[in-house]
């Protein structure tokens, strides 16, 4: 396990051709729009099925040491829709040679002698992505990184809340669940923090919740938020309610699921529950959902964690794009 403390990536500050992409505390503001601009223009692209070429001859290639679907598929559909070659390898941690005990450093190395022009790396270690940039001549992105950040999730998170709220600013954020290992958390809060006036309340289990690294940031930004139990008391004021899983894995690595079966039913979202949130809320969850929102909530106009993985597409193909210089 690598949990050294290393570089965390350079400053994106205007120029995404060849860096890596590993953390959210590389973006400001400006890079965030950057992002979103060339995301519209996938977009616009997306939607009038108009062919694009932009990575033609760039080698885009997925290394998944973790399970996915969304993340995955949706890197997957970007390189493709970019008329990009595709090198994507799911199951690493069982069918590469990862199982018969070779480093990254050392897949990171092979994969790149191959030819990759980039790398996509979701990997239960939470240095994984800066061990690979280490050692890797070639841009890496991190698509999850054991419980600390998913950079490009955050990214679309915030995508979807300009798309179906209309702003960035001014916001009532309910983050709720997991928000100890759900890295999907980190990295939105990390991230929203930059833009003005959010307010955060963030809802968690008291064993469960958001890491005093984070607190600490948000504090020293000035930024409000509020810790609480009961997700009932706070809910009526919401304008954005994130959803996220209670990540049993984790507990299992840490042989804690006896705690685990204790408090996975602390949060379910249902429609009862939504009854007291305001008309113009949005919900969102990075899903898989287990059963943390009821089935029946899904037909809430509210619910749109499913519309959600679709701003993943453009946002992903964005970053592809900017990254390798052909955006
Ligand atoms: C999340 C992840 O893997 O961190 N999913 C995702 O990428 N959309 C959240 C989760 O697994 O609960």
């Amino acid at each position: 396990m690598y949990f050294k403390k290393m570089n965390l990536g350079k400053k994106i500050a205007g120029k995404f051709f060849g860096k890596d992409i590993i953390s959210v505390d590389q973006f400001e503001k400006i890079d965030i729009w950057l992002i979103f601009n060339i995301a519209d223009v996938m977009l616009r692209s997306l939607k009038n099925k108009e062919k694009r070429k932009d990575l033609r001859g760039s080698l885009v290639a997925e290394l998944f040491y973790q399970p996915s679907t969304r993340t995955f598929a949706s890197f997957l559909t970007a390189a493709l829709k970019l008329e990009a070659d595709i090198l994507p390898i799911h199951g690493m941690q069982a069918y590469s040679s990862a199982a018969k005990g070779e480093s990254l450093e050392d897949t990171i190395r092979t994969i790149e002698a191959i030819g990759a022009d980039i790398i996509i790396l979701r990997h239960p270690d939470d240095y994984s992505s800066e061990i690979a940039a280490k050692f890797s001549q070639v841009p890496i992105i991190n698509a999850g990184a054991g419980v600390k950040e998913h950079p490009t999730q955050a990214l679309l998170d915030l995508y979807t809340i300009l798309k179906e709220k209309g702003r960035l600013e001014n916001l009532q954020v309910g983050i709720v669940g997991d928000l100890k290992y759900g890295r999907t958390t980190h990295s939105l809060a990390k991230l929203l923090a930059k833009m003005d006036k959010i307010s955060f309340t963030f809802v968690s289990p008291p064993d469960l919740k958001m890491p005093l690294v984070i607190l600490k940031k948000l504090k020293s930004q000035k930024v409000k938020f509020q810790e609480e139990e009961d997700i009932e008391k706070v809910i009526s004021k919401m304008d954005v309610l994130y959803w996220t899983r209670i990540q049993k894995e984790w507990f299992e690595a840490e042989s804690k699921l006896d705690f685990y079966e204790k408090i996975k039913n602390m949060f379910v979202l249902s429609p009862a529950l939504l009854k007291k949130a305001k008309k113009d809320l949005v919900v969102m969850h990075p899903l898989p959902r287990v059963n943390e929102i009821k089935y029946t909530v899904d037909k809430d106009k509210r619910a749109i964690y499913f519309k959600q993985i679709s701003y993943g597409v453009p946002i992903r193909m964005a970053l592809l794009a900017a990254v390798l210089g052909k955006a």
